[in-house]
């Protein structure tokens, strides 16, 4: 667990589930992955309910509820179907993303603005069932100020453009995509909303946002698990952690 004040990791299981569904069995088992990752010091866990059950099922969700004892970040689509599972399973928060089925993974981020109509009573019943609501928004002034107006605690500021970027050589710290998630922090801050921030992220990249000060979660995933593969899962959370540690304290002046 984190210590006060210090940004939280919601570790992201999905990619477990998808390696059990490549056989169809039970092994590996998400919710083992999710034991696992809380006693290495995960804060939460993060699991993306998909309309096609590409990898977590409806089962999965119920048992990360139940069997893990970490707070349950419930990503989901604002379909009437997820409300209804997410009204059902009352995790700790959900955060709405787009999706298409067509997709790899969470391409973009949600148009909270363009779907105001659509998402404020999806927000509203959430909220009412004490369930914090988080929109997975890219980082920009037009979507972090829908994401106010709409009622939202959270948003989760995507990071995938930015670690794409980095992929591709860029520099890291002082592209144009660090410098948006850096003004994007702050101005969801100043509305008073919780900043989380996700996709994409490594060693590398968590270190360098978790120097931004408005941050208090960073959810990740593939990496994670990809690297699970060769230095084990507990080993890769502690390591993740300490990598967020490194780039908090940095920024607070006191490593060097
Ligand atoms: N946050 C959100 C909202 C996501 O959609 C995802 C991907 O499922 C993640 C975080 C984790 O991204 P990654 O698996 O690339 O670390």
């Amino acid at each position: 667990m984190a210590a006060p004040g210090a940004i939280r990791l919601g570790v992201n299981i999905d990619h477990v589930a998808t390696v059990r569904n490549a056989r169809g069995g039970v092994h590996p088992d998400p919710v083992r992955a999710a034991q696992m990752a809380k006693a290495a010091g995960a804060d939460g866990i993060t699991a993306h309910l998909r309309e096609d059950r590409r990898h977590i099922r409806d089962g999965d969700m119920v048992r990360l509820r139940s069997e893990v004892g970490l707070p349950l970040n419930f990503e989901m689509a604002a379909t009437d179907e997820m409300i209804a599972m997410a009204l059902d399973l009352r995790p700790h928060a959900c955060c709405l993303v787009p999706e298409r089925r067509e997709e790899r993974t969470t391409e973009g981020g949600l148009d909270a603005a363009g779907l105001a109509a659509d998402l404020a009573p999806r927000i509203d019943a959430l909220k009412g069932a004490g369930i914090r609501v988080s929109l997975f928004i890219a980082a920009e002034t037009r979507q972090i100020e829908a994401a106010h107006a709409l009622g939202a605690q959270i948003v989760e500021l995507h990071t995938g453009a930015w670690c794409e970027h980095r992929l591709a050589g860029g520099d890291i710290a002082a592209d144009g995509e660090f410098r948006r998630l850096m003004k994007g922090a702050q101005h969801a801050a100043a509305l008073g909303l919780e900043v989380h921030a996700g996709h994409g992220l490594d060693y590398e990249t968590a270190e360098l946002i978790a120097g931004l000060p408005q941050v208090a979660e960073l959810n990740i995933g593939h990496f994670l698990i990809g690297e699970a593969i060769f230095e084990g899962l507990d080993a890769v959370v502690r390591r993740m952690r300490a990598a967020i540690a490194k780039g908090q304290a940095r920024a607070l002046g006191q490593v060097a």
